[in-house]
Formats: C-alpha cells, sequence, structure tokens
C-alpha cells in the first residue's frame, strides 16, 4: 500500500517516536508481523479448566518478589556474590529489557559511596554506571575536590552505584514497586561496601535510601543510614539541565569534603 505521508509528516513522526525514547532498534532486523504465519501469534488465553492446577499456580506466583529479594541479598557475604544474586533475580521486569546488569565502580574500600538512580543508555551500553553525560560531569566535580573512581589509594577514591542495576525503558522514572523491590540489594551493598559516607545523587536514591522525597529540601544536609552519615545533594542530571544549581552543588561537595577531613 503507497503510504500517504508526505516527506514532512513522515520526519515530524520520527521526531516524535525520538523524544518519546524509541530510539534503538530492538532486534537486528525488522519484523513484518502481519506476514507471520499464524502458528506464531500469541494463542488466545484459555480459561483454567482444574482448579487444583491454578490453585498450585497462584501458590507460586504468590511468592512476594521483595521477600525473594531480602534472602537473596541476605545470604550474599560479598560484594561479588551480591551482584551473582542480582544477576540471578529474575523478579524485576526491568533487566528484560536491558543489555547489561550495572553493578559498580569505582573503589570498593573508598570512603565515599555515591549512589544514584538507575542506568542510561550508556551505562546500559557498557554495564557501569555514571558514563554518560551526567557521570562525565560527576567525574569532574569529584575532581574540583581531589577525588576519583579511578584513584588507586583508596582515600582519594569514591565507590558507585545505583538504586536500580538494569536500565528503565526510554529512562523513565523507576516505579515505587521496582525501588521497593531492589532496596534489600542496596541495602546489602552499602552493608558490604561499608563506606564512611554516603552521597545520595537526587531524589530516587533519597527515596530508596531515606524513604523521603524532596531534594530541594534534603540537599546540603547530612542525615544517617544506620550510623553512617547521609549527604543528598542534586543529581549531576539535574545540574546539566539547571546549571544555576551548580553553586549549591559546589557548596555541598565543600560540605562533602569538610566531613572527610573530619574522620
Ligand atoms: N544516572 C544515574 O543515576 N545513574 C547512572 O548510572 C547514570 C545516570
Amino acid at each position: 500500500m503507497e503510504s500517504q505521508l508526505d516527506w514532512h509528516s513522515a520526519k515530524a513522526l520520527l521526531d516524535w517516536q525520538l523524544e518519546m525514547g524509541a530510539d534503538e532498534a530492538i532486534l537486528d532486523a525488522p519484523v513484518d508481523r502481519y506476514a507471520l504465519p499464524e502458528a506464531s501469534k500469541p494463542a488466545p488465553k484459555q480459561p483454567i479448566a482444574h482448579p487444583q492446577k491454578a490453585q498450585a499456580r497462584s501458590a507460586v506466583e504468590e511468592i512476594n518478589p521483595v521477600e525473594e529479594a531480602r534472602q537473596i541479598a541476605k545470604g550474599a557475604q560479598s560484594l561479588a556474590a551480591l551482584e551473582q544474586g542480582l544477576a540471578g533475580f529474575d523478579k524485576c521486569d526491568l533487566r528484560l529489557g536491558a543489555r547489561n546488569l550495572v553493578f559498580c565502580d569505582g573503589h570498593s574500600e573508598a570512603p565515599v559511596m555515591i549512589i544514584g538512580e538507575a542506568p542510561g543508555r550508556d551505562e546500559d551500553l557498557q554495564g557501569k554506571p555514571f558514563v554518560g553525560r551526567a557521570g562525565h560531569l560527576l567525574d569532574k566535580m569529584l575532581k574540583a575536590i581531589a577525588l576519583s573512581r579511578c584513584a588507586q589509594d583508596p582515600s582519594e577514591a569514591v565507590y558507585i552505584t545505583n538504586v536500580l542495576p538494569w536500565r528503565p525503558p526510554q529512562n523513565r522514572d523507576p516505579s515505587v514497586e521496582e525501588i521497593d523491590m531492589m532496596r534489600p540489594f542496596l541495602m546489602r551493598h552499602i552493608e558490604l561496601a561499608a563506606p564512611q559516607v554516603i552521597v545520595l545523587m537526587g531524589n530516587i536514591a533519597c527515596q530508596a535510601v531515606l524513604q523521603q522525597r524532596g531534594i530541594r529540601r534534603l540537599r546540603g544536609q547530612f542525615q544517617k543510614w544506620q550510623d553512617i552519615p547521609v549527604l543528598p545533594m542534586y543529581h549531576p542530571a539535574y545540574l546539566l539541565r539547571n546549571p544555576l544549581a551548580k553553586r549549591d552543588a559546589w557548596h555541598d561537595l565543600l560540605l562533602l569534603r569538610q566531613k572527610m577531613g573530619e574522620m
């Protein structure tokens, strides 16, 4: 069938798709779903004929994913074991759309642990947190207070992770359910890394660790998570969009440096 769209309308539609985040092919080649044989189309749902089978199925479905996450996380006795546990955890659907599990970067013995939100496109591709534009800004911010994710000496290094280890589709905000499901892994991650200070980048990290939102109010003031000082800061992606907020970020970096001097 000949398309009725003129060039400009087709381009506008493509631009709209890009803006909505549909910027990658999921398969190597397009699939013409009209040409698929009947057998490969999804079968209509059948009513369940056997009540016992239905009962057995609902018992399996009722396994609480948060409880399962808690058990796996609790059982991990090292960072490597925690990463393995995460890789085997199949209750969070985000993993289905992600290319890589993004676990950490930096020095695991660093005094500072930085917690971001979730991988974006670059992080998903490379399997490392904060390697895109926001990550470059984060590196510059750390350099300004003589810290680096690449430092060999732990006292000059940072350890970096995210609330979620898988990229949400189209970089959407993580849902409350996703944060709750993955929280046990994050809590265990903090316990195993045992930092002296935690930096929370943005609202999602504050929600996951402090169960609070409102980064404008929270930033720049230390709180505690299990006796560890916690400093909420603006997320570097927010700073890229709002350069005037860099002034506050600089203030918070100096606070962090000061706290490290006191330890
Ligand atoms: N934003 C985050 O919060 N984490 C990343 O890893 C990248 C961007």
